[in-house]
C-alpha cells in the first residue's frame, strides 16, 4: 500500500546542489509534496530548483533563509523573494525584522515564519551573545509571542516547544513548523531535542521538517512512506 503525499511532511533538501536536489525529488516522486531549500543550497542553484520544483512538478516550497538585517534591507529582500512563488520563508523573530518581512511580501500568499532561538544555542552561547538572562525555553516563548504579535504567520520550533507555543494566546491561527523530528529508532545526528513525527503533530505542529532520515536513506521513498504511514494515524 502506498500513502499519498501529505503537506504536513516537509522534506529538507539538504544536498549540495540543485541537480542532486532534483534527483532526490524524483526518487521521492508522488510521496512528497513539500520541500525545504536552505542556505547551504543557495549558491548551488537553490532558487532555480525552487522554481523548477514549483513550476514543473507542482511542489510547495519552504525557503529557509533565516533573514536578519535592518528593516529596509529585509523588506527589499523579501519583496525580491516574493517573486519566486514560495510558500514559506524564514526570518529571525526580532519584531523589526518580522514587520519588515510582512511589509515586503505585499499581497503574496507567502507565509513568514519566525525563528526564535536557534536550537543549536544553549545558555552559554546566549551569554556570549549578551542575550538577557533566563531559561532558554522562556526566552523562546517570549520571542515566539513577540514575533507573532509583530505579524509572523507562524514560528519554527523544536518539538519540545511546540505544545508550549501552541498554548500561547498569540499563537491562535498561526503555524508551528518543527524540525528535529526523528522516526523511532532513527539516528539523531546532531539533533538533541527530538520527537517522532506523530508526537510533534500531537503537540501542536502543523508541519514537520525531516532531513537526514529521508535524504540520507538508502531508499528515500520508503523512508518517506514510513513517515506518511505514521502521520496517517494521527
Ligand atoms: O537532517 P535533519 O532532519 O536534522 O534536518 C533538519 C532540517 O531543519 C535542517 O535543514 C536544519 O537546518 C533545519 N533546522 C533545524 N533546527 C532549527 C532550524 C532549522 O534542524 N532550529
Amino acid at each position: 500500500m502506498s500513502f499519498p503525499a501529505d503537506d504536513r511532511l516537509i522534506v529538507a533538501l539538504d544536498v549540495p546542489n540543485a541537480l542532486e536536489g532534483l534527483q532526490l525529488a524524483e526518487k521521492l516522486g508522488d510521496s512528497v509534496s513539500f520541500y525545504k531549500i536552505g542556505l547551504g543550497m543557495l549558491t548551488g542553484g537553490g532558487l532555480a530548483l525552487a522554481n523548477e520544483l514549483k513550476g514543473e512538478l507542482g511542489k510547495k516550497i519552504f525557503l529557509d533563509m533565516k533573514l536578519f538585517d535592518i528593516g529596509n534591507t529585509v523588506e527589499a529582500a523579501v519583496r525580491g523573494l516574493s517573486q519566486f512563488d514560495l510558500d514559506f520563508l524564514t526570518v529571525h523573530g526580532d519584531p523589526h525584522v518580522v514587520r519588515a518581512a510582512a511589509e515586503g511580501k505585499g499581497g503574496k500568499d507567502m507565509k513568514i515564519l519566525a525563528v526564535t532561538i536557534l536550537t543549536s544555542l544553549d545558555r552559554s552561547d546566549l551569554d556570549a551573545g549578551l542575550i538577557k538572562p533566563g531559561e532558554v525555553q522562556d526566552l523562546v516563548l517570549e520571542r515566539a509571542a513577540r514575533a507573532m504579535e509583530a505579524g509572523a504567520d507562524g514560528v519554527i520550533a523544536s518539538p519540545q516547544e511546540a505544545a508550549l507555543i501552541r498554548a500561547l494566546p498569540e499563537a491562535a491561527g498561526k503555524l508551528i513548523v518543527t524540525p528535529g523530528v526523528r522516526p523511532a529508532g532513527a539516528a539523531l545526528g546532531d539533533q538533541k531535542r527530538v520527537a517522532t513525527p506523530a508526537q510533534a503533530i500531537r503537540d501542536g505542529a502543523d508541519h514537520i521538517v525531516v532531513g537526514r532520515p529521508i535524504n540520507r536513506a538508502a531508499d528515500p521513498k520508503a523512508a518517506a512512506q514510513a513517515i506518511l504511514a505514521e502521520l496517517a494515524g494521527v
